[in-house]
């Protein structure tokens, strides 16, 4: 999903060349990052300046945007962060327990305003969404910047290996649960208009 033009945004372009030094392991989510990031950057300036960038400028159709994304990409990343991720840096980087307790708090907080956008999807949409934009960029910038950092910088090659091993099989994992969703809900659909 790409809701807004990179090249615009210096902070992007910072971001995704210190991506571009990832570890292999860790490419995958630091790639969601990005792609957060560029959604956080609209919820956050509103419109964009890029001629050809398709970001709505419709605060309603931004909403459709973040509740899209979280379904095929923001949900199963932090899901995937909290069963790997976490887990290892609190036993291998004690120093960073703080970090990551308040790491877990932002995901909650985004899970709970994604969630208030989808039972409420109009009312006061110029505050809201900025909101979400602000966590959301606060939060990829201390995993890219701390974070990942702290983790390639001081576990292991073989450490390394192995998170990324159990990262891609989530992956795939999240993958085949979305392709069962989607094809149920398309029997759903199916089987509701042939009664
Ligand atoms: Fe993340």
């Amino acid at each position: 999903m790409r809701p807004f033009d990179a090249s615009e945004h210096w902070a992007i372009f910072v971001l995704y060349r210190s991506a571009m030094k990832r570890h292999p392991s860790l490419i995958p989510l630091s790639h969601d990052h990005h792609h957060t990031l560029v959604l956080a950057q609209g919820l956050i300036v509103g419109q964009s300046r890029a001629p050809r960038s398709n970001w709505p400028t419709e605060r309603r159709k931004q909403a459709d945007r973040v509740i899209e994304f979280f379904v095929e990409t923001l949900q199963s990343h932090l899901k995937n962060e909290e069963a790997e991720i976490f887990p290892l840096a609190e036993r291998r980087l004690p120093s960073r327990e703080a970090l990551i307790f308040t790491l877990r708090q932002e995901h909650e907080q985004i899970r709970s305003l994604v969630s208030d956008l989808e039972r409420n999807l109009t009312n006061n949409l110029e505050e809201r969404l900025p909101i979400l934009g602000r966590l959301l960029e606060r939060n990829v910038r201390q995993e890219e910047r701390v974070l990942f950092q702290a983790i390639q910088e001081e576990l292991t090659e073989s450490e390394l290996k192995t998170l990324g091993s159990r990262l891609a099989q989530s992956r795939r994992q999240a993958d085949s649960c979305r392709l069962i969703n989607t094809t149920r809900n398309n029997t759903s659909s199916t089987d509701q208009t042939r009664y």
